[in-house]
């Protein structure tokens, strides 16, 4: 005999929203979403950009509390730029792999080793490797940032290959690079991608510089997460292929309803080994607890925060300015300007 199923089913989406709603507001919160985030995160946020752009709005913004829907190293550059705010997580355990590639003490190491490069850290590594390096760099600022580096001076690229070799390539720069990358862009399949293009043939493929050369050399366009967006609006093709994490594609069906956007295929052809498992452990109900605990909060000591801060404010000072395509604004349920 089967026994129904009592109990407790939990909050729906929709009494969630209405508590995150009256917590921002007593809060004085400012929500803040990546690309990457699962679509209902992203819709109820203040700002949903780049790692650029939301570092920027971290930066920028008069609000007490930054509730950051995003992985742990971006919470963190959030806290380096604005140390009197309380910065929370929805969750502690979202890391970054590329993060986990370069441990400081080893990247100390390796920087000491060259010591006439100049070294430029990706954003994606912890607070400690941003300690040891020059200028930090995303991939919507680093070819921006290389150009303004002398000719002659060469550059430590660190954590990621796949980026460093696109931009070497690119800038046709000597390089040393670091040897991580991202668990989420390496699961492409480019055999699958070319089977893939002759199936849409006039659809142009846009990839994140995170992905191996093989799967950037089949690519029309690479950019970051707010430039591959900016493409496929401003493109009049009716179908895409975006080598990137799919959670993006729910901005792309938002601003282009009437367009087609297929993600890139994992090795098995449909595999979802390209959702990135940090970012998916963010969820309505955490962020609920954590505007309404306060907790957990980012920690970074005095000493570490301001020598992580010195690359990160050559980083600001040295990014083109923003485009109106960047940071995709909701008017505020608070009614206050961010
Ligand atoms: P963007 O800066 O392009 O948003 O990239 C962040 C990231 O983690 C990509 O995996
Ligand atoms: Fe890190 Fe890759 Fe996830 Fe981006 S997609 S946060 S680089 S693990």
């Amino acid at each position: 005999m089967s026994i129904p199923l009592t109990g407790n089913a939990g909050p729906t989406d929709a009494e969630l929203l209405e508590e995150i709603n009256r917590l921002r507001v007593e809060k004085n919160a400012v929500i803040l979403a990546h690309y990457y985030q699962d679509g209902k995160i992203q819709d109820l946020a203040d700002f949903v950009g780049d790692s650029l752009d939301l570092s920027r709005k971290a930066a920028s913004t008069d609000a007490d509390v930054i509730v950051f829907c995003g992985v742990r190293f971006m919470a963190e550059v959030a806290k380096i730029l604005s140390p009197e705010k309380t910065v929370v997580l929805p969750d502690m355990d979202a890391g970054c792999s590329l993060e986990d590639s370069c441990p400081p003490d080893d990247f100390a190491a390796f920087r000491a080793k060259y010591p006439d490069h100049i070294s430029l850290t990706y954003i994606n590594c912890s607070a400690a490797v941003k300690t040891h390096s020059d200028i930090i760099i995303t991939s919507s600022n680093a070819r921006h940032i290389i150009d303004q580096i002398p000719e002659d001076r060469p550059i430590l690229l660190a954590p990621d290959q796949h980026l460093g070799g696109y931009l070497a390539k690119e800038t046709n720069r000597d390089m040393v690079l670091w040897p991580g990358s991202c668990i989420v862009h390496e699961q492409f399949s480019e055999k699958e991608l070319i089977k893939l293009k002759t199936e849409h043939p006039d659809a142009p493929v846009a990839a994140h510089p995170e992905c191996p050369a093989h799967i950037l050399n089949h690519a029309d366009h690479v950019g970051s997460t707010s430039s591959i967006l900016k493409y496929v609006l401003d493109h009049d093709a009716e179908t895409f292929i975006i080598a990137t994490e799919p959670g993006i594609i729910h901005q792309m069906q938002k601003s282009s309803p009437e367009k087609t956007f297929i993600g890139a295929p994992g090795m098995d052809g449909e595999c979802n080994c390209n959702q990135c498992p940090f970012m998916a452990l963010n969820t309505l109900e955490k962020l609920r607890d954590c505007l309404r605990d306060l907790t957990p909060t980012i920690e970074i000591s005095e000493q570490e925060r301001l020598a992580a801060k010195a690359p990160l404010d050559l980083m600001l000072e040295m990014s083109p300015p923003p485009s109106q395509n960047q940071a995709q604004n909701r008017p505020p349920t608070s009614g206050r300007a961010y």
